[in-house]
């Protein structure tokens, strides 16, 4: 794809000609009068501007946090299921503070259901904070026959970020993609992720850890902010795969010129194989939006696997030639990561790990709570979870007292096994990291829900902490919203 970056087609000023001089004389006075007026009045708007920048609320897109702006965004399918963790992750925007606007894009809503859920927004959401947004865009993910939706379902996340682009910003990918919002940055995190600090594009306080073993290699490379043709990115530890995924016939994913066909193994490895949050500015989102979007159906085609969603980010980041500055300490998910996930600020961790605050500085961005976690009695699994806690009756979650780990040195997960944590045992870090998921997850699941209950529930509303995936089971997940 040939785009010109720097011209913009431009139509000079046409003189038209009339064989009534006269009337046109009085226009051009008149136009004058319009001109002399506009211009004072243009003279008091600026001077009235200088004064109030601070409350002008000339933009409604934007929201100023020093001279960066910032747009949060998220994909979902139109379903309540995945509710409670938009729910959650924009109450955790608002406790956090996030500077600008964050946004739900929602996919594959009926005329009917759009309705109802723009109702929902602006009931559950808006009231969080006027910056938290919703935008509707068609359902991408039901495109090729004889794959379920599961397997395509998150290709509404690059074609719903490429849309939200397009009709929020304006973007175009055709002549100068350029718009005024070129230098926003753009966060593109999963419905899965909890917050733990705003994402500010400042990296400078960071300690070098948190960056991957390439970039630890090499320091020098590093920025400290995103800016126009340097992304960041979680470094998801697929290495090369995304580019074998496409090994079969590269050509016909990204065509015969592409600087892919040139990227070397350990560039694939080192600075492409990016995971969200991904970090970019607007106009880097979109090119990169556009050409995943353009990429994934051929992906797929070659090597029908859920990942091939994200391995199209990479392919686009690649085409590109946007290397992303990786980090492993964006995110933590797997307990048995080794290396590649954002867990050494517990590596020093005790047996006081529940008390979360102690960590606050140095967590990283978001735990990304995919797997399932357990510490003695206290279990959680998003896939089982009790999705009638954002309602009036359910109870809060029963919370694991905050010297569980002087107590406990066991995992009871939902299956019924069991995993013994013993002192000696090389996995033993395990446990640290599970009880320091479940001590953050339970008491964010209980000020979310709490937050509903206060505002949505004129009866009254059940606050009992009692909730445990193990006793009230039976009872409580027969609860729907
Ligand atoms: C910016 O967002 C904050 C909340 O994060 C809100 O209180 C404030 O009114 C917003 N400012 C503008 C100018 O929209
Ligand atoms: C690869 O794709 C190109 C373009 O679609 C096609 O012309 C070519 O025959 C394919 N090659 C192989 C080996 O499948
Ligand atoms: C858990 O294991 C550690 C290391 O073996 C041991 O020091 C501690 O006493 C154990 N805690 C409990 C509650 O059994």
């Amino acid at each position: 794809m040939n785009v010109n970056l720097n011209s913009r087609p431009r139509s000079g000023p046409k003189k038209s000609r009339s064989t009534t001089k006269k009337f046109f004389l009085s226009v051009s006075l008149l136009i004058k009068l319009v001109l002399l007026l506009s211009g004072f009045l243009l003279l008091w708007n600026v001077v009235s501007l200088v004064n109030k920048r601070s409350t002008s609320s000339s933009s409604s897109l934007r929201n100023y946090s020093g001279d960066q702006k910032y747009h949060v965004v998220f994909s979902t399918s139109c379903s309540l299921k995945q509710d409670w963790q938009s729910y959650l992750f924009f109450f955790h925007a608002m406790i956090h503070n996030q500077p600008g606007d964050v946004t739900r894009i929602v996919s594959g809503c009926s005329q009917e259901q759009e309705i109802s859920m723009r109702e929902l927004h602006q009931k559950q959401f808006a009231i969080m904070n006027p910056n938290f947004l919703i935008h509707f865009t068609p359902e991408f993910g039901k495109q090729v026959e004889g794959f379920s939706f599961e397997q395509t379902k998150y290709w509404n996340k690059p074609f719903g970020l490429k849309h939200w682009l397009e009709h929020r910003f304006g973007y175009r990918y055709e002549g100068d993609i350029s718009t005024e919002y070129d230098d926003d940055i753009v966060v593109l995190v999963d419905p899965d992720m909890l917050m733990q600090r705003p994402f500010i594009n400042d990296f400078s306080k960071f300690s070098i850890s948190i960056w991957n073993k390439y970039y630890r290699e090499h320091p020098e490379l590093l920025l400290d902010k995103v800016t126009q043709g340097h992304p960041a990115a979680q470094d998801y530890s697929f290495g090369e795969a995304w580019l074998t995924a496409a090994s079969a016939n590269l050509t016909y994913v990204v065509g015969p010129d592409s600087p892919v066909h040139h990227v070397t193994t350990k560039e694939a490895r080192s600075v492409y194989a990016a995971g969200p949050p991904y970090w970019m500015t607007a106009r880097d989102a979109y090119r990169i939006a556009y050409h995943w979007s353009d990429f994934l159906p051929r992906i797929f085609k070659l090597k029908p696997v859920f990942m091939a969603e994200m391995y199209g980010y990479c392919m686009a980041a690649a085409h590109l030639g946007l290397k992303h500055q990786m980090a492993r300490g964006f995110m933590v998910s797997n307990v048995e990561m080794t290396e590649g996930e954002g867990w050494q600020f517990l590596e020093k961790a005790d047996d006081t790990v529940c008390d979360v605050s102690q960590f606050k500085d140095t967590v990283p961005h978001v735990l990304h709570f995919c797997q399932r976690y357990s510490i003695g009695e206290y279990f959680i699994n998003k896939h089982i979870f009790p999705t009638g806690l954002l309602t009036c009756d359910f109870p809060l979650v029963e919370l694991p007292p905050l010297d569980i780990l002087s107590k406990v040195n066991y995992s009871h997960y939902g299956d019924m096994t069991t995993e013994l944590w013993a002192g000696n045992d090389r996995e033993y870090y395990k446990r640290t990291r599970h009880a320091f998921m479940v001590c953050s997850l339970f008491p964010a699941l209980n000020e979310a829900a709490t937050f509903y209950k206060k505002h949505h529930c004129p009866n009254g509303a059940n606050y009992d902490q009692k909730w445990n995936h193990f006793r009230e089971k039976d009872e409580y997940m027969k609860v729907t919203p």
